[in-house]
């Protein structure tokens, strides 16, 4: 009984019915797969402009912007045009090393979310967004959680059309490492 139950489980998780609904854009338009996406051709100079509003807060790019998540200036020789519409659609898929989400608690009750910026044996610096850094001892850390979600929050292109998202992936190819 138990092993028709999880196999019914299965079928109705694995079932187009179940799935997660597909991500639709800011006018309610199906946004299509990734692998479809990287071979549309966008305007980099478009892409520019949204990037430096809706990216530039977490992202820097040629010294532009915030620095809380990775540096997008060589983003066009580290990563192809596919992986990154996929860090935009599912930016829980992969997680880039180093910008795990961490969460810290202090014998104080004060909390702190963010990434890990710096270790020493005595104290740690966690980089929260906007970029802000704060050391703390290790000593007054009472608990300290990975998160399994990506910093980058999921449903960003739900902010886009289709065409705005493909003109920042335009932008993000061109830039190359120097
Ligand atoms: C609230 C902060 C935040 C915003 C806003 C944000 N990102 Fe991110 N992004 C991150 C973090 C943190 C990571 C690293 C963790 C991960 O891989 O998910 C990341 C990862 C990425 C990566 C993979 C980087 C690499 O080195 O491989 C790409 C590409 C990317 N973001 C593009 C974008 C674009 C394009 C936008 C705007 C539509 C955007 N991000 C908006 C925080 C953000």
């Amino acid at each position: 009984m138990r092993l028709l139950s999880a196999f019914v489980a299965f079928v109705l998780i694995g079932s187009p019915l179940f799935a997660a609904d597909a991500p639709v854009d800011r006018d309610n338009k199906p946004i299509p797969a990734a692998a479809e996406l990287a071979k549309l051709t966008g305007d980099a100079a478009k892409g520019q402009a949204s990037f430096a509003t809706l990216c530039g807060i977490c992202h820097q790019v040629n010294g532009a912007g915030i620095d809380f998540g990775p540096n997008l200036s060589d983003i066009g020789s580290r990563k192809t045009k596919e992986n990154m519409f996929e860090s935009i659609l599912d930016p829980n898929k992969v997680l880039e090393p180093g910008f795990e989400s961490v969460l810290i608690k202090l014998e104080s009750d004060e909390t702190y979310m963010g990434m890990i910026a710096g270790e020493t044996d005595s104290e740690v610096t966690i980089k929260a967004m906007g970029g802000v850094k704060t050391t703390v001892k290790k000593a007054d850390i009472v608990s300290r959680t990975k998160q399994p979600m990506s910093l980058m929050p999921v449903g960003l292109y739900r902010a886009l059309s289709t065409d705005d998202l493909v003109n920042i992936i335009e932008y993000l190819a061109a830039q190359k490492k120097k």
